[in-house]
């Protein structure tokens, strides 16, 4: 078997659950050095465990300080970098006139500010030929009730992308992001709705997907690896929507 990831290094953000662990995996098996990092003591916890090979890392990623020791310990162990997805994130909604300024500041830190200083810490250690993933969303494209601040956070990445991906090309190094619909994870259990509101959304949201159902983890961390590895080595300030059809339909 081809190991596409064979001698490269990468760093992957939120990797103890979801989509993130699921790259992981993808990512080891593909043969390439991998760490993540998360906050959760337990996630952490089990993903030492499932992970043995992986270097994992605690880092909130609303503190840039977090960030730079991340990256400080992902140069000492692997000397630099091939690939960075920049996946960690959280999700909560709540109408326009229900949040306060924790709820808007708390999204913000960590999918947006997280994201821009996590790569600014990394930068150094990026390889020419090095490969940065954002994980944006359909709701960036799609407009959704009471996702306002959740959207405006990853319409923010998108955005980003593309001014990013302009930047950083003339150092060889691509920037493009993957853009889920609705992915069984854990985030669900996390959007701080009752869990009726949380059952009658992921209803509303499969009815509303083409091929009616909710995507996989693994399915994201395939277009995640296209991305990563020389395969995509023409595709740059690309979001590759992995949505079902959502993003594009009526
Ligand atoms: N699932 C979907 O339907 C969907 C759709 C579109 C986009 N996405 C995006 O996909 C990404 C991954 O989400 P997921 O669905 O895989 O959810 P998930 O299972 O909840 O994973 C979120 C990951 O982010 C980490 N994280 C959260 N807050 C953090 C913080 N302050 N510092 C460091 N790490 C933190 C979590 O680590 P801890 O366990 O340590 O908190 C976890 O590893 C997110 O950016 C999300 O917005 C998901």
């Amino acid at each position: 078997m081809t190991q596409s990831l064979a001698s490269k290094t990468a760093l992957i953000t939120g990797g103890t659950t979801g989509i993130g662990l699921a790259t992981a995996r993808l990512f080891l098996a593909e043969g390439a050095r991998v760490a993540v990092t998360g906050q959760n003591p337990d996630t952490l916890t089990a993903v030492r465990a499932e992970l043995p090979k992986a270097l994992v890392l605690r880092a909130d990623a609303r503190k840039v300080e977090d960030a730079a020791r991340a990256v400080d310990e992902v140069g000492k162990a692997f000397g630099g970098l091939d690939v960075l997805f920049l996946n960690a994130g959280v999700a909560r909604f709540a109408p326009i006139d229900g949040f306060d300024e924790a709820f808007y500041d708390d999204m913000m830190n960590v999918n947006v500010k997280g994201v821009i200083f996590t790569l600014q810490k990394a930068l150094p250690l990026l390889r020419k030929g090095g490969s940065v993933i954002l994980n944006t969303s359909v709701v960036a494209s799609r407009g959704v009730a009471n996702a306002s601040v959740y959207s405006a956070t990853k319409g923010a990445l998108s955005a980003l992308t593309r001014a990013l991906a302009t930047e950083l090309a003339p150092r060889g190094i691509r920037v493009n992001s993957v853009s889920p619909g609705p992915i069984a994870t854990p985030i669900y259990g996390k959007l701080g709705m009752p869990s009726e509101a949380v059952s009658a959304f992921e209803t509303s949201m499969k009815s509303k997907v083409p091929l009616a159902r909710f995507g996989e983890a693994d399915e994201v961390a395939q277009a995640v690896l296209f991305l990563a590895t020389s395969t995509g080595s023409f595709v740059n300030g690309s979001e590759i929507a992995v949505d079902g059809g959502l993003a594009s339909s009526t």
